[in-house]
């Protein structure tokens, strides 16, 4: 993959509305103009659609609505997330393939991305609908240097990239409602499944995946989700390219990953309890035979969700059942 071929994009995409002249271009990137030219006409062959004017220079118009291992790593600059992507038209489920290849020994950072799934999993075993070109299912394979009780960690870090992703991307403030969803004005835009092999106090490998629904319209989303469910076309009342949202994504999944190796939850939780859905609010949890009513408070160290009960008192929920008045 040509470097330079990933800085021109990164250019384009990062002054979308605007023309950039050959001549910048040729100064920024250190070739000449006609070099440029030709790496134009190589993105063109892409599905890049790019206007050139003369006395204006070059802009981009569309970005490739196909993706591809290429298409996704032009331009995104990471450092070891997406280094290998794996791009299929049609998949079972991207979270089966990754736990394939993380078992035959896939790196840390591995991308499995599919444009439909015909068996795409949700949590507690429920069927995921993805429908080809309508949203973004990809799974990405960690090795984490952590301790396997702290892998609900991972769900929440993620929850806290789709949000912000989305709110800066599209200008729209989504919530995260514990542990795994996120709602646009309550309805449900997408859905984290984080899975994990352990041994003992070892990780060996953390599947993180993520369902976004991004151009379906009420009509596409089946009968029994669509009161429950929403899409960023639904919201928006237009269509988006998935292309830059998924390199957005996988950028700032790095970003916020290393700090939180480098530097712990602190910043994950602080971000999440900013997208908090119906924080402070009364909840009722049924955990196992016990059904019981608290006030949400936010989030513990370790991904468990924060509730105090009629007693005053605490408590950590790890799983169960929320309902929200
Ligand atoms: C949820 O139930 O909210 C989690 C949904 C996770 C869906 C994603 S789509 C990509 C990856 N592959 C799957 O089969 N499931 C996850």
């Amino acid at each position: 993959m040509s470097s330079t071929r990933n800085k021109l994009i990164k250019l384009l995409a990062e002054n979308k509305e605007k023309y950039i002249s050959g001549q910048y271009l040729s100064e920024k990137l250190n070739i000449s103009r006609s070099a440029i030219w030709k790496h134009m006409n190589e993105l063109k062959k892409d599905g890049y659609e790019i206007e050139g004017k003369a006395k204006k220079g070059y802009r981009i118009l569309s970005f490739p609505n196909k993706l591809s291992e290429n298409t996704i790593s032009w331009g995104l600059e990471t450092d070891w997330l997406g280094k290998t992507i794996i791009h299929r038209e049609s998949i079972t489920s991207t979270q089966r393939l990754a736990h394939e290849l993380a078992l035959d020994g896939a790196n840390h950072g591995t991308i499995v991305i599919a444009d439909e799934q015909t068996k795409g999993k949700g949590r507690t075993d429920r069927a995921w609908h993805s429908e080809k070109g309508k949203g973004i299912w990809m799974s990405i394979i960690l090795r984490p240097a952590i301790l396997p009780y702290l892998a609900p960690q991972l769900t929440l870090l993620t929850a806290t990239v789709l949000a912000n992703v989305i709110d800066s991307y599209a200008k729209i403030k989504p919530q995260i409602k514990w542990p795994n969803d996120i709602l646009i004005d309550g309805k449900k835009m997408a859905g984290i499944l984080t899975e994990m092999q352990a041994e003992q106090d070892t990780v060996l490998y953390v599947i993180i995946g993520m369902g976004i629904n991004i151009n379906q319209t009420k009509a596409d989303l089946p009968n029994e989700i669509s009161k429950r469910a929403t899409s960023l076309q639904i919201e928006t009342e237009k269509s988006w390219d998935m292309l830059p949202i998924i390199q957005e994504i996988i950028r700032t999944f790095e970003t916020k990953y290393m700090h939180y190796i480098d530097h712990g939850f602190n910043q994950v939780k602080q971000t999440w309890e900013n997208y908090g859905f119906r924080l402070n609010e009364r909840l009722q949890i049924k955990t196992g035979n016990k059904l019981w009513e608290g006030i949400f408070l936010g989030i513990a160290e370790d991904g468990a969700l924060l509730a105090k009960n009629e007693n005053g008192v605490i408590e950590k929920v790890y799983s169960g059942e929320i309902t929200w008045f």
